[in-house]
């Protein structure tokens, strides 16, 4: 157990929220070990992560006190890139609700979820430069995937931070909202999940993570294991007799 990752069970979903409100929920190791910790629960239990922080602040960065202390075998051992890794390719659905500043490393843990809901004090971006430091946590191969290249370079290369309105034209959150109803579509989100095969979600998510080098053979052999799933033909058989049994009265009028 971490004081400053808060975990909760929410139904369809655990919300895993930063909570360290005094230092901006700074990532340090103490965050990474918590985060690592969480990994491991949700590779085995599968259940959609909502990722969010306390204290109208997603995540001002790796904690620049502990960052300031690295060294080059420090750096070689990815600490926020193996974790952040980790969570992007956790089984089930990661969505971060990003309230305030989502920076730096804060901004690749973001990176690293499926789906991303800003609210209106949104600011996200990469400042590493600044600090003598690369986006090293996924952003120069992420960022690109999200947003395109031309955007990803200009934000990358100027540390030129976006703020919520221009987060969502980009397409980098797919809404903005108030907080609380940030974190209510969040749970809308987990909650349609949660009604879906977990069998198809987990092969859709691994399909997505699939290098290009990968398609289309990956997804005709999850394909494949599918068509053979009782629960394929259960979900089939419940639509087709659920239309068998409204046809006669449509017809009937
Ligand atoms: N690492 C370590 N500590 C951090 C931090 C980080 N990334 N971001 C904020 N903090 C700490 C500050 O040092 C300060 O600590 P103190 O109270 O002991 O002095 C505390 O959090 C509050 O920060 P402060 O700067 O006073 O808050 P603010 O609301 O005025 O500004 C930010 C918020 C996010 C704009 C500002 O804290 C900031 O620029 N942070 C660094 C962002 C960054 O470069 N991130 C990339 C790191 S890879």
């Amino acid at each position: 157990m971490s004081e400053t990752l808060r975990v909760e069970e929410r139904g369809d979903f655990v919300l895993a929220t930063l909570d360290r409100p005094e230092k901006r929920n700074a990532i340090d190791q103490e965050l990474v070990d918590a985060l690592h910790a969480l990994c491991a629960r949700l590779e085995v239990e599968r259940r959609t992560l909502v990722l969010a922080g306390s204290g109208g602040t997603f995540a001002a960065g790796a904690d620049i006190a502990q960052l300031r202390e690295r060294r080059a075998d420090d750096a070689r051992k990815g600490i926020n890139t193996r974790c952040f890794q980790r969570i992007r390719a956790l089984p089930m659905p990661v969505i971060a609700v990003l309230d305030g500043y989502a920076l730096g490393g804060g901004a690749e843990l973001a990176y690293a979820a499926d789906i991303r809901i800003g609210t209106p004090t949104l600011r996200i971006g990469n400042p590493e430069t600044g600090l003598g430091i690369i986006a090293a946590a996924g952003a120069t191969w992420r960022l690109p995937q999200l947003v395109g290249e031309s955007l990803a370079s200009e934000m990358l290369l100027t540390g030129r931070i976006l703020g919520a309105d221009e987060a969502l034209r980009v397409g980098l959150v797919s809404a903005v909202l108030e907080p609380e109803q940030a974190l209510e579509r969040a749970a809308e989100l987990a909650a349609r999940i949660a009604a879906l095969d977990p069998a198809a979600t987990q092969a859709t998510k691994r399909a997505l993570l699939a290098p290009a080098s990968a398609h289309p053979e990956l997804e005709l052999e999850e394909q494949a294991v599918l068509f053979e799933s009782p629960e394929k033909v259960r979900r089939m058989t419940e639509f087709l007799e659920r239309r068998g049994a409204k046809r006669p009265a449509r017809e009937a009028t």
